[in-house]
């Protein structure tokens, strides 16, 4: 069963009526550009297949009450909110996971939309894993409300406009300091494509990223290991880089050009340097992997994601050593390349393999987490998928 249909029949079974429509938004991995974001650079995500759906109908008041099928088929309920009351930091810490859609609701009140809403979610975006759950979550509530309160499937544009509002939600209502990388992916990406996205202007350009007609595979490697201080590490690091530039006395870090960067660094704190140098570096992987991508050399991205990872790994510091182990138990196993995906601390990394190597990786990786006594990975191709969107075949 899909993500979709399994909303639009819990929904059914709650409300005794089916839903005007059903909305769905996907989880995503980031091939290259990791903390770039938040410091005005350049991401690279594509879209997974893994989806969360909203199934909903509108309200005659500002009523929001949302539902969600657990991983064990149950429904959990959240409070229903008022939208009309809802405040950032008022009573969120309580909210737990309904912290998200409640936050989606206030953005988009924010915005002049405040209409309420019967919403049931059901997904397959694994949660906890750096594979966007959050994100995926936030955009399929926000196009729903949306399409419940008439408005059109968004254009381009729109979709840019709607991640910042999810951004909001985040950052703003339940209080994570992310950057926009995942709710841009999820609203944004394209099917057989990865998106190419400047943070700074939002200009944003879909680059076609086929690896199984170049006989290669994306493989995800998720850890199913997520450090106790992911939020904090993270939070540090975004201020790190924040201060770095305040040095400087430029916007962003994203203002350092390549060849700038020992003049910049040398003006800075020594423990600021390593977090200017990866996000330099890493824009400028950026710009080589797209490079790569538009000359249909998928096969030589390798060093690359290889690069990506040690610039975490050892400047940034938000590796861990489940995903050390992966990127390099794949690598040595015959993998072109590999590196760590999403925020760090756990979560998943991502190899690029040849088609003919994908079960020798597969079965190496299994095997060096097994030797450290740790769970096995959960392993699948990640296949560039579409964005966020209304499901037609449940459209009312
Ligand atoms: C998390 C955040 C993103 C981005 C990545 C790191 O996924 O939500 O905004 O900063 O980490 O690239």
């Amino acid at each position: 069963m899909t993500s979709s249909s399994a909303a639009a029949t819990a929904f059914t079974d709650l409300h005794d009526r089916a839903p005007e429509g059903v909305w769905s938004a996907p989880g995503r991995v980031n091939l290259i550009g990791e903390h770039t974001d938040y410091n005005d650079g350049y991401v690279l995500p594509f879209a997974l297949p893994h989806r969360l759906a909203a199934a909903g109908s509108a309200r005659d008041d500002d009523l929001l009450t949302v539902a969600s099928v657990g991983s064990d088929g149950k429904l959990q309920h959240a409070e229903p909110v008022r939208i009309e009351e809802l405040t950032p930091g008022a009573g969120v810490a309580d909210l737990g996971w309904a912290a998200y859609p409640a936050g989606v609701a206030w953005a988009l009140r924010e915005q002049g939309f405040d209409r309420g809403a019967d919403l049931v979610l059901a997904g397959d975006v694994p949660t906890g894993a750096g594979l966007s759950s959050s994100a995926a979550l936030e955009c399929a509530v926000a196009l729903a409300l949306l399409g419940l309160a008439g408005q059109d499937e968004p254009d381009e544009a729109a979709r840019v406009e709607i991640a910042r509002w999810a951004q909001r939600a985040e950052n703003e209502f339940v209080g994570v300091p992310t950057g926009v990388l995942d709710q841009t992916a999820s609203m944004c990406c394209v099917d057989g494509h990865a998106l190419f996205l400047d943070v700074r202007s939002g200009q944003a350009e879909q680059v076609p990223f086929d690896a199984a007609a170049a006989g290669l595979r994306i493989l995800v490697i998720d850890t199913r290991v997520k450090h106790a201080h992911s939020e904090s590490g993270y939070g540090d690091r975004r201020k790190g880089t924040e201060r770095a530039a305040d040095l400087l006395g430029i916007k962003a870090l994203r203002d350092i050009e390549a060849g700038q960067l020992d003049t910049s660094l040398a003006k800075l704190p020594e423990e600021l340097r390593p977090l200017v140098r990866h996000v330099v570096t890493e824009n400028e992987r950026v710009l080589r992997t797209v490079d790569l991508l538009r000359a249909g050399r998928l096969a030589d991205l390798g060093p690359l994601l290889d690069a990506s990872h040690e610039s975490l790994r050892t400047d940034y510091r938000v590796s861990a050593t489940e995903l050390d182990l992966a990127a390099e138990s794949a690598r040595a196993a015959g993998a072109l390349g590999a590196r760590m995906t999403g925020g760090g601390f756990g979560g998943s990394a991502i190899a690029l393999v040849r088609e003919t190597d994908q079960a020798a990786v597969e079965s190496a990786v299994a095997t060096a987490f097994e030797r450290e006594g740790l769970r096995r990975p959960r392993m699948f191709v990640g296949i560039p998928s579409a964005g966020a969107g209304l499901d037609e075949s449940w459209a009312g």
